[in-house]
């Protein structure tokens, strides 16, 4: 079920919410899996053990031949794509370099990247790609900056981290391979040059604490930091381009924020909630779970809808309405349990600093074409638009 609107949940989601929380659900191939939609039952699986990321596993389900193709070619991803004991062992490897405190140190970085991008707007003239302008271009350079990645490179991984995950068109599959494999050659480079002349980044931490010391190779090394590489600029930056959109559409909530900027860090959660852009998080059960009445055999595939628990009645007061004054902060548009992103702390200070700073120095900002003809990105991956022309 596609989006036709990239805020409002697909016409036939209604239908699902009014179900049980759980429901069987057609994939592209015929399969049957079980969808799960209530908000206390995602809850209580995602954090279940016998629910397996392993994106090798023979029963793993896919939401579209393309990504289908773009796993089978590849080793399975680091974090997102395996379980424990790997997981663990990677995501404690990296998750220091994601703390609260690392991102407030990074703030006042944030801040001046997101001014100098507005300067680069307003001298230019009155209209802009928001997405190219803005949007990407803020994430892109803190990501870099994190992981110690040259800034002159920015230009090459922005352009791939959307093909890789939200390329659209005929030859999409092919294209996010490539893109994958330009970034990861390059990062293999970037680890030799590194290893020769350390820097200060994340990746000169892991190469030399982890790489010194074992407890990673450099194949292992280099997954990683392209996860970390395409994760850190295509959400973010999708996020920031759709929730300046979504508030555009909805100036009584603009309003607010614009007279009281303190609401900014709840309004980016309910901003998250009400977008849940990385809808449908696939899983497949490695041991029969009882749920709700129901059994999920040992086996079956389990897709989650963060967007349908995002919105469900039983959990949410007016689900379907974006209140930025809603204490929205017990969304799963991050994911829960032990795959929960590791970049929010970083986003949702991206998010803050970026929309703050649009709204406050482009007050008079709108959107340049109707919403109907925003294009959208390919349905499946991340949901969001894939330009945002804007005029002020
Ligand atoms: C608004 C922006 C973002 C959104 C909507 C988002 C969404 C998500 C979601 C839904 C998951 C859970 C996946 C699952 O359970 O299968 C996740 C995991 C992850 N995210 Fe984010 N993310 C964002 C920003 C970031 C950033 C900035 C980074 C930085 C590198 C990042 C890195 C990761 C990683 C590495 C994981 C895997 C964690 C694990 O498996 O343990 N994300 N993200």
């Amino acid at each position: 079920m596609e989006r036709t609107c990239p805020y409002r949940m697909p016409v036939g989601y209604e239908q699902l919410r009014e179900g049980a929380p759980l429901s069987r659900v057609t994939l592209y191939d015929g399969r049957q899996v079980w969808l799960v939609s209530g908000n206390a039952e995602g809850r209580a699986l995602f954090p279940d053990h016998r629910l397996s990321s392993y994106v090798l596993d023979p029963a793993f389900p896919f939401l579209a031949p393309r990504i289908a193709a773009q796993t089978q070619q590849h080793a399975a991803p680091p974090l997102v794509g395996v379980d424990d004991p790997d997981h663990g062992r990677q995501r404690r490897m990296v998750i220091p370099g994601f703390g609260i405190r690392r991102v407030a140190e990074l703030r006042p970085e944030i801040q001046r990247i997101a001014d100098e991008l507005v300067d680069t707007m307003l001298e230019k003239g009155d209209e802009a790609e928001l997405l190219t302008a803005y949007a990407l271009p803020l994430p892109s350079a803190v990501i870099c900056a994190l992981l110690g990645v040259p800034y002159e490179d920015r230009s090459f991984f922005d352009e791939r981290s959307r093909q890789v995950l939200s390329s659209s068109g005929e030859n999409e599959a092919e294209l996010a391979r490539q893109s994958f494999t330009e970034i990861l050659h390059y990062l293999y480079g970037l680890i030799a040059r590194k290893e020769r002349e350390p820097g200060e980044g994340l990746i000169d931490q892991l190469i030399a604490h982890q790489l010194a010391e074992g407890a990673l190779d450099r194949d292992e090394l280099a997954m990683i930091c392209s996860l970390l590489l395409v994760s850190g600029h295509e959400t973010t930056s999708n996020m920031i381009a759709l929730s300046t959109m979504t508030l555009l559409d909805h100036p009584d909530q603009l309003a607010l924020l614009r007279t009281d900027e303190s609401l900014m860090p709840g309004a980016v959660d309910e901003l998250m909630r009400f977008t849940s852009i990385g809808d449908v998080l696939p899983r497949v059960a490695a041991e029969d779970i009882e749920i709700a009445g129901t059994t999920i055999r040992a086996g079956e595939g389990v897709m989650m809808s963060t967007m349908l628990m995002n919105r469900d009645p039983r959990a949410w007061d007016r689900p379907d309405e974006l209140d930025v004054t809603r204490k929205a902060g017990r969304h799963v548009a991050f994911g829960y349990g032990i795959h929960q992103c590791i970049g929010q702390n970083l986003a949702r200070a991206e998010m803050e600093i970026a929309l703050a700073t649009l709204f406050r120095r482009i007050p008079t900002l709108r959107m340049a074409v109707p919403g109907d003809q925003v294009p959208l990105n390919a349905p499946y991956v991340l949901q969001g638009v894939a330009a945002l022309p804007v005029a002020w």
